[in-house]
């Protein structure tokens, strides 16, 4: 991938922290976590991935038409969010940037995938180790098609009928991302939440939610300060989740 970056793409993401071309690599999360000893924002992209992960440990497709990569922050740094914010704010950024770069209006599915008419565009896992975070975006740029076992995968190209530059993405997402910490950090996490709500899939919809202990099945009322879902159930429960996968019910 090096020889193929400009250098001025590559100063516009290294203004966010060191920045490392890999072509190959297990997992970029696992890359960026064996580089927080240095104690330096760091972004990691690869080609290509060979065991990429999802959420709940779900193995992650992606293939060089995909844009991998990970963002290594700490969270001693001053006035850095709540690790449980942050990964609402990664799912904010994302769908702002890839809004910004194609036009399509993506929303959220809770906690943070990125979706477009019901299409899934981009997961994200956030995983820590000590004051280290990584911020692992895997996003679907310029496929034109999926496996058959991924009926709900979608990408950028698909969507839009044409190919998008994976580098001005995730700068995208870079500028963001930094734009959603300082506001935190500035005192503005009510008006982050709102814009994290006003792009929510499941904001006043009936959901079936699946935790790892049950399922529930309601209406979301509401995101809490924390980014919790407040659902009501349907024998009239009122119930606050912070983990757990999402399905929209019609
Ligand atoms: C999900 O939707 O379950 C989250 C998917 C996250 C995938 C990305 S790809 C880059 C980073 N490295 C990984 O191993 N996973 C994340």
């Amino acid at each position: 991938m090096a020889t193929e970056v400009a250098g001025e793409q590559l100063a516009g993401l290294a203004r966010y922290g060191s920045v490392h071309l890999v072509d190959e690599v297990g997992s970029t999360n696992d890359y960026a976590l064996s580089l927080a000893p240095k104690h330096v924002t760091a972004i990691v992209i690869a080609r290509r991935q060979t065991k990429g992960r999802g959420r709940f440990k779900r193995p992650w497709f992606s293939d060089e038409a995909s844009l991998t990569a990970s963002l290594l922050l700490f969270t001693d740094t001053p006035d850095f969010p709540h690790p449980s914010f942050l990964t609402h704010l990664a799912g904010l950024a994302l769908s702002r940037a890839v809004e910004q770069v194609t036009g399509l209006a993506t929303q959220i599915r809770w906690p943070n995938d990125v979706i477009y008419k019901d299409k899934k565009l981009a997961g994200i896992l956030c995983e820590g180790r000590k004051s280290a975070v990584a911020v692992g975006i895997g996003l679907n740029v310029n496929q034109e098609s999926f496996p058959e076992d991924l009926p709900d995968a979608g990408s950028l190209r698909m969507a839009t009928g044409r190919a998008w530059d994976k580098l001005v993405l995730l700068e995208g997402f870079l500028r963001e991302i930094f734009a959603g910490i300082e506001r935190t950090g500035n005192g503005e996490s009510a008006q982050v939440l709102a814009d994290i709500k006003a792009r929510s899939a499941i904001m006043h919809r009936r959901v079936e939610m699946q935790t790892l202990l049950r399922k529930h099945v309601g209406t979301v009322i509401d995101l809490d300060s924390e980014g919790r879902v407040v659902l009501r159930t349907d024998s009239g429960r009122l119930i606050v989740l912070g983990a757990g996968d999402v399905r929209r019910l019609r």
